[in-house]
């Protein structure tokens, strides 16, 4: 595994829409566990294949022990409303309140290209909008809520 450089606001590849990834490879798995070693080192919960350079959807979560992968995900089934402070990897030294749903519904693939279905609620929801955003070229201080 190696750490890999973290991509940040300003640099115009984080805005760029990432594409799908085709080949369940060596390749992809290696750039995954490179992301866990990136996302640990930096203190963070969740990151995304942009953050790394890598136009591809995909992205990782670890919340409290809790590791999961979404590759190609898709998410439906959005309910609820929350607004939480939030912060970014790729935006340092920076923490904004975001509104998020409560609840999801994500399709995606493991590293193995095996389809899974996820059900998420509240924080664990939260982080995986936050990073599905990134796949689109999306950042959280795009979507900083007015305070009510
Ligand atoms: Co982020």
């Amino acid at each position: 595994m190696a750490l890999r450089e973290i991509v940040k606001v300003g640099e115009d590849l984080l805005r760029k829409k990432s594409k799908p990834v085709k080949n369940f490879d060596k390749d992809l798995s290696t750039l995954l566990d490179d992301m866990y070693e990136t996302m640990r080192v930096n203190n963070g919960c969740g990151i995304a294949c942009p953050q790394v350079g890598i136009l591809l959807r995909a992205f990782i979560i670890e919340i409290e022990g809790m590791k999961v992968e979404f590759i190609n995900p898709v998410i439906s089934d959005t309910s609820g409303s929350c607004i939480l402070k939030e912060g970014c990897l790729s935006v340092p030294n920076r923490s904004e309140y975001v509104e998020r749903p409560t609840k999801l519904t994500v399709k995606a693939f493991t590293r193995e290209g095996t389809p899974f279905e996820m059900v998420a609620e509240d924080y664990v929801a939260r982080v995986i909008c936050h990073e599905n955003d990134h796949l689109d070229g999306v950042l959280y201080i795009d979507k900083i809520a007015k305070k009510k």
